[in-house]
């Protein structure tokens, strides 16, 4: 089969695309022919050696993937060949078969089409389980969302609105904020542009936020945890713009929080939680409150190319690649 295989630590245009042999399922994993799979910022942290998990050489990168099962180990129960599912993955999503572990696959709705379903989970799932689970932000709250056109800082929008509360939207150009608007946030941030301290105070009346949504981290932090209102919580998402210290002085004085939040512990320790997840998102995608944005779509061989929209700051939504 075809994939796109890391050899050493690197950049994307290091990747190249290489005839390898087809992965086969262990007793609690599927085989799944990829119809398509999404790029993360996550997969150029990989591909640098930079992510809390660091594959053998050599590897496919690719986290997640939407295809139909092909074959099934002698432990899986809730799946059969010929099944579509969406799946999370350790690595692997980047080549024309992938495997995956049972409870990391979820069957895909017959409306959802296979780029929807590539997309879905990662993005929605660290954003729900962060804003639902994490913070238990509340109907008629503030939230605060950094980054708010990228992959998970969309979502994180939509699912704000889903959860009835008045979403800020912070991003760095104005066409970033129109995608965030018309995904429905109430109250835009130029954070290039602007201070984000002073907006959030004028736009809160001098309150602040009671949850920020922090994907991007660096000096942006310390101007969102400047902003969180009495009892705020601060959600730590991920770090593409450095990784910021937390001054405990600040959480103190105003009874704020700062939350670690990672998809990867949900998938390990609260798989039930995570189930949870899915299953409230795909109701709401259903209901139309949830509108997945793909911006853009690349062939296999263009991983290297999809990958550096993100490393430049240029992607907005998700970027999809087809096989
Ligand atoms: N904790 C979890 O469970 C979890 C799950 C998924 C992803 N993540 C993390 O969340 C972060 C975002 O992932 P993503 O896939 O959503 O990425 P993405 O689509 O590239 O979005 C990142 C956003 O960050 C902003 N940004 C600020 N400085 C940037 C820089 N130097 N380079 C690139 N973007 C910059 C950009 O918006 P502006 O230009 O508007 O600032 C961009 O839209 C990553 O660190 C990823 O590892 C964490």
């Amino acid at each position: 089969m075809q994939a796109i295989i890391c050899r050493d630590w690197g950049t994307p245009n290091d990747l190249k695309l290489e005839e390898i042999s087809p992965p086969h399922p262990e007793a609690n994993e599927v085989l799944i022919k990829v119809a398509a799979s999404c790029v993360n910022y996550a997969d150029t942290i990989m591909i640098a050696g930079r992510y809390q998990s660091r594959p053998d050489f050599p590897f496919a990168p690719g986290l997640e993937a939407c295809g139909e099962v092909t074959k099934c180990g002698a432990d899986v129960t809730r799946f059969k060949p010929g099944d579509r599912v969406m799946a999370f993955l350790g690595n692997g999503g980047f080549a024309e078969q992938a495997t995956a572990e049972e409870t990391d696959c979820f069957a895909v709705p017959d409306e959802m089409d296979d780029k929807i379903a590539a997309s879905f989970l990662i993005g929605y799932v660290s954003s729900h389980v962060a804003i639902r689970w994490q913070a238990k932000l509340e109907t008629g709250e503030t939230l605060l969302v950094l980054g708010a056109s990228g992959g998970v800082g969309l979502t994180a929008v939509e699912i704000g609105k889903a959860l009835g509360a008045t979403v800020i939207a912070g991003a760095s150009t104005s066409g970033k904020l129109e995608i965030a608007q018309r995904h429905g946030a109430d109250e835009l941030i130029n954070y290039k542009q602007d201070s984000l301290k002073q907006r959030v105070a004028e736009i809160t009346c001098g309150i602040g936020t009671n949850v920020c949504y922090d994907p991007v981290g660096g000096d942006l932090f310390d101007e969102a945890l400047s902003s969180l209102a009495w009892g705020g919580r601060i959600l730590v998402i991920g770090f593409v713009g450095g990784i910021p210290q937390i001054p405990a002085n600040r959480l103190l004085v105003k009874n704020r929080s700062a939350m670690g939040s990672s998809l990867r512990y949900y998938r390990e320790f609260r798989p039930d939680l995570l189930h949870a997840s899915v299953e409230e998102l795909v109701s709401w995608w259903r209901e139309g409150k949830l509108i997945p944005l793909i911006s853009k779509e690349f062939p296999l061989e263009e991983v290297p190319a999809a990958m550096t929209e993100l490393l430049e700051r240029r992607a907005v939504g998700r970027i999809i690649i087809n096989l």
